[in-house]
């Protein structure tokens, strides 16, 4: 088993974080996650109480274990954090934006406070608000996010906030990339797109298809979505989606989107309904390259674990491997 400041924090089998995925983590995902030994967290999102009262409602009926809620800090009030907090989680994600304001509310609640940080200045806000874990996000995440890469953003991250335990998000989607993490110096990592294609995840099954179809390249960075969507994202942040057509159509052309807005949101909601993903979204991670079967999320969590454990223990032997005798003797 291995053992990290995340695992001790919650009494966890995997150092092993449920990206809290707006509208597709929702309570069953959770649970999921959380009896197979790792930590899953609802995807609050933009902050929807009545599907969060739903989602909140199940997760607690499915799980015993520790289990948490995320919520984008930018939308978020503190009236909404409030009625969360009175669902009883047991950690309480914040992401994009200041997490100061909330902090001690959630804190004085018993609750543990998990911040997402896409630059070092959020590392320090983070720092400053009392985060019990900081999550450092690479730009390779799917959804929000910013523009720093995961590979050398964590150990800047462990280093500018030590001892607050960081982990690491964006790109980890099986076990190479959880022990990689950990090499790092994270106690462990967040996953969104591996558990986006799962059984339990609740975006529709032809978002998980498309997917496990999906490479990498065919990923990238865009504020379209958000635009066509009416979402008031602070500029910093970009989402990491599939490129379909809307997307070929629009990127880079926000200022002419903008200007059609009354047609082609009316076209987007339309897609949206009828799940048409040549228009809609579907927020994917660099890692979809990893990803290529809708499995059970329990399966998932235990797989990278098991995985990320034996590569461990393969790199010690590396390690401990003596050199070859000089020529000389
Ligand atoms: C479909 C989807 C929705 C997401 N929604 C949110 C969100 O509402 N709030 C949040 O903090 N992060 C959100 N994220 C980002 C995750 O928290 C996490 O940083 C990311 O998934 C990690 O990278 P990966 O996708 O490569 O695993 C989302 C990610 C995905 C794929």
């Amino acid at each position: 088993m291995i053992e990290t400041s995340l695992t001790e924090m919650f009494g966890l089998s995997h150092p092993i974080v449920l990206g809290p995925m707006g509208s597709v983590a929702g309570g069953l995902l959770a649970a999921e996650v959380s009896n197979a030994g790792g930590l899953g967290l609802v995807g609050g999102g933009y902050g929807d109480r009545d599907w969060l009262k739903r989602e909140l409602h199940r997760v607690k009926d499915a799980t015993s274990k520790p289990w948490g809620v995320g919520l984008i800090t930018w939308s978020s009030d503190r009236s909404l954090v409030d009625w969360v907090l009175a669902h009883e989680p047991h950690a309480f994600m914040l992401s994009f934006g200041d997490p100061r304001p909330h902090a001690a509310i959630i804190k004085a609640a018993g609750c543990k406070l998990i911040c997402q940080v896409q630059d070092l200045a959020g590392a320090e806000l983070a720092r400053e608000a009392g985060a019990d874990l900081i999550v450092a996000q690479g730009t390779e995440a799917g959804g929000h996010g910013g523009r720093r890469a995961t590979l050398p953003f964590v150990p800047a991250v462990v280093d500018a906030v030590s001892p607050i335990p960081v982990l690491a998000a964006g790109g980890i989607a099986d076990g190479r990339g959880l022990a990689a993490a950990l090499m790092l110096g994270a106690q462990g990592a967040l996953i969104g797109t591996r558990f986006q294609a799962s059984q339990e995840a609740l975006c529709s099954p032809a978002a998980k298809e498309a997917i496990t179809r999906a490479r990498g390249d065919e990923t990238g960075r865009t504020r379209i979505f958000d635009i066509v969507r009416s979402y008031r994202w602070p500029r910093e942040y970009t989402g990491r989606a599939l490129r379909n057509r809307f997307f070929e159509r629009w990127h880079e052309k926000e200022f002419a989107l903008e200007l059609t807005m009354g047609i082609e949101s009316r076209l987007y909601r339309e897609a949206t309904r009828n799940d048409d993903l040549r228009t809609a979204v579907v927020w994917a991670g660099e890692v979809v390259d990893l990803v290529d079967r809708i499995g059970r999320a329990a399966d998932i969590v235990r797989e990278i674990g098991t995985e990320a454990e034996a590569l461990l223990h393969r790199g010690t032997a590396l390690s401990l491997r003596r050199p070859p005798p000089s020529p000389q003797g």
